[in-house]
């Protein structure tokens, strides 16, 4: 089989899930793109540090830029808005296509990517940039894009819930139910992003952008984080019958003018009969309401380096297959894996 050379940006808690995967399934990962992943370069800030048995030591780089000139797909999981947008820019411009889970570069300046993708003509894929695992984005990207969506809610940040749900199941502390959340790999590097909702309203503007067919910037979205939720509020919804949970809304509003989008992400009591109050740990759950479709709702693991893994090899697997197949995987290899799976005995 053909190889794909494939540049890799960050080996911290996602980028070695996402180096594990591919070093686990890479057979399965070739016959299923019809052709081999080959990682070429990881580029981290620190060398020196040992990164365990699927990231060697070999492949690290600290120079990223000659990486991604050489390479048909990136993989960014290194976060921040630069050098990660002048690198994702680089590798466009010499052709190869992008996979990021950086909601905060999108966020901030996807008008950028999104042309650069157009321009060069290779895909930029970024399922993984919200709510995990949950496929989410290319719903609201292509499975809907037929239909009218007119609102998107849900929990979108699986550390603020974390905390939120510890809060409220264990009475623990807010510090306390932070650090386990980072030790548990589901915080931004820099927490503050999670905690005062940035990250939340960063996911908020993406699939807004992406439901409404319009450019909704991260300023646009109105924004509270969990900061001042304290243990006293929290019984306080309790004895009300009420949970507090992060909720981000984007919808279409209907005004005597015209019509416009709001999107705002704030905690808010939910009543505890309603599925949202039972979100629990880093899970997120999202509804979209949509003209034809009617109500959907899309739940699982939001946060953590295996389930974001997931959601980028997905995009990988797709952007590869459309390098390799002009966009359709080989026909006849998915029927023959279907058959070679032993039907299980009812
Ligand atoms: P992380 O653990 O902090 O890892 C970041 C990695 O990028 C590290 O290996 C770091 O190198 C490298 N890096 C950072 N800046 C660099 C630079 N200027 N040059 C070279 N290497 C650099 O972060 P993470 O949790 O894996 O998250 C990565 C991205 O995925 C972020 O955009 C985040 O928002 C997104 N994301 C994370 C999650 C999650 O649950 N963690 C979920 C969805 C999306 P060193 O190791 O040498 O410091
Ligand atoms: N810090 C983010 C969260 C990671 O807690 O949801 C997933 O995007």
């Amino acid at each position: 089989l053909p190889a794909l050379r494939v540049a890799v940006l960050g080996a911290g808690t996602v980028g070695t899930e996402v180096l594990r995967l591919i070093a686990q399934q890479g057979d399965e990962l070739a016959h299923r793109i019809g052709a081999r992943l080959e990682v070429t370069g990881v580029a981290v800030r620190d060398r020196t540090k040992d990164r365990g048995e699927h990231v060697p030591a070999a492949l690290l780089t600290d120079d990223p830029s000659a990486l991604v000139r050489e390479a048909d797909l990136v993989i960014e999981v290194m976060g921040g808005i630069e050098p990660a947008r002048a690198l994702l820019l680089e590798a466009m411009e010499h052709g190869a296509s992008v996979v990021t889970a950086n909601k905060a570069l999108l966020a901030q300046d996807g008008a950028s990517l999104y042309e650069a993708a157009d321009v060069h003509g290779v895909d930029l894929s970024f399922e993984a940039a919200v709510a995990g695992a949950i496929p989410l984005v290319r719903p609201v990207r292509e499975s809907l894009a037929g239909d009218r969506i007119q609102r998107v809610m849900g929990i979108v940040n699986g550390t603020t819930n974390y905390i939120l749900d510890a809060m409220t199941r264990t009475s623990a502390d807010f510090g306390d139910a932070l650090a386990s959340a980072q030790e548990l790999g589901y915080a931004e590097a820099d927490p503050t992003a999670d905690v005062e909702g940035h990250d939340a309203a960063a996911k908020a503007s993406i699939l807004a952008s992406l439901a409404f067919h319009s450019r909704v910037r991260l300023a646009d979205v109105h924004c509270e984080g969990i900061t001042s939720v304290s243990a006293q509020d929290i019984a306080a919804a309790g004895r009300m019958g009420r949970t507090i949970k992060l909720l981000s809304i984007v919808e279409r509003v209907e005004e005597e003018n015209g019509e416009r989008i709001s999107a705002r992400v704030y905690p808010a009591l939910i009543p505890d009969s309603h599925p949202l109050a039972s979100v629990s740990e880093a899970y997120n759950a999202v509804f979209i309401e949509a003209e034809a479709a009617g109500s959907l709702m899309f739940y699982g693991q939001g946060a953590g380096g295996a389930p974001t893994a997931s959601a980028i090899l997905g995009d990988v697997v797709s952007a590869a297959r459309s390098r390799v197949h002009g966009g359709v995987g080989p026909r006849e290899s998915r029927y023959a894996e279907l058959e070679s799976i032993p039907l299980e005995e009812l």
